[in-house]
């Protein structure tokens, strides 16, 4: 495990046309670390997980990911996008996916053998064993999610982006893919950055959230940045963090301007009205 931070953001800022997503974002996330980045539609949730994937410049400030200039392709970091279901005609199944993330020119000296061997692994590390050579297009939300999962995680990471990766996923599920998240972590020392609308599954495994809510940003733990003052202020409106046994619920940030109803169509949604 390196002593460099996986991840370095030094006085960030994103414009898309003359639009401000976000501004002043500075940390460094290390190895091992489970960051959350939250936050409205709109807010630039995914349009940063693009600039640490090399597809968008900063319009000011500086990144680096694995202590290098954000770069297309690179075998350092793993990638779940913002989830599209799969065609239920789509023949390939999930081995096929898998095996599309393992890097030629990395695991070319392994050889065929090598290579098939990385991709098995990689689907028993997930659990997805028992449905990899299945039609992915007939596998359930949750099964193809695991089957993204080891698809970025195949080419061993030292970063891993998941773009909401807990949508469309029942509780058992989400809570799967958080003890996935959490255990390649500790185990592997991945630093593991997650755009979610769902705080509560992740809330007892990540180390800080990245909050994002027009324009302004905060960060910090869990328990610093979810709290009523600290929300009232980043959405310039009064917000209510209430705490419901182990679980919070977030009241009042739904006159947030680039609020939508989108993402609440499952039994977590009354619960986490801040989107
Ligand atoms: N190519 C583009 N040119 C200009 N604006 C864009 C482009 N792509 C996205 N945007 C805008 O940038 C903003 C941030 O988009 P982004 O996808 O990062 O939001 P998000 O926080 O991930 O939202 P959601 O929760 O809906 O996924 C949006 O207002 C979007 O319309
Ligand atoms: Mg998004």
């Amino acid at each position: 495990m390196s002593q460099r931070p996986a991840i370095q953001l030094d006085h960030a800022a994103l414009r898309r046309g003359d639009r401000l997503l976000w501004r002043d974002l500075t940390l460094d996330i290390e190895a091992g670390e489970f960051v959350a980045i939250l936050g409205p539609n709109g807010a630039g949730k995914s349009t940063l997980l693009k600039v640490l994937l090399g597809l968008l410049p900063l319009s000011e400030g500086h990144a680096l990911v694995a202590g290098k200039a954000p770069r297309r392709g690179s075998a350092e970091v793993g990638y779940v996008p913002q989830q599209k279901g799969f065609d239920t005609d789509l023949g390939a199944r999930g081995r096929d996916l898998v095996t599309l993330g393992v890097d030629g020119h990395r695991f070319g000296p392994l050889g065929a053998a090598g290579r098939a061997a990385r991709v098995e692994a990689a689907i028993t590390a997930v659990g997805a064993k028992a449905y990899a050579d299945r039609p992915i297009g007939r596998l359930s939300g949750g099964e193809q999610q695991r089957l993204r999962i080891a698809q970025a995680l195949v080419g061993d990471p030292s970063v891993l982006l998941c773009d909401e990766p807990l949508l469309s996923l029942d509780l058992n599920h989400q809570r799967g893919v958080v003890e996935l998240l959490d255990r390649r972590r500790r185990e592997a020392g991945t630093a593991v950055l997650m755009v979610t609308h769902e705080i509560n599954p992740v809330l007892p495994y990540v180390n800080r959230v990245i909050y994002l809510v027009d324009g302004r940003v905060a960060v910090g733990k869990p328990d610093e940045v979810l709290t009523s003052a600290r929300l009232s202020s980043l959405y310039g409106t009064r917000v209510d963090v209430l705490r419901v046994r182990d679980r919070i619920v977030v009241l009042g940030a739904e006159t947030e301007p680039h609020h939508d109803h989108d993402h609440f169509h499952d039994s977590d949604a009354g619960e986490w009205h801040a989107q």
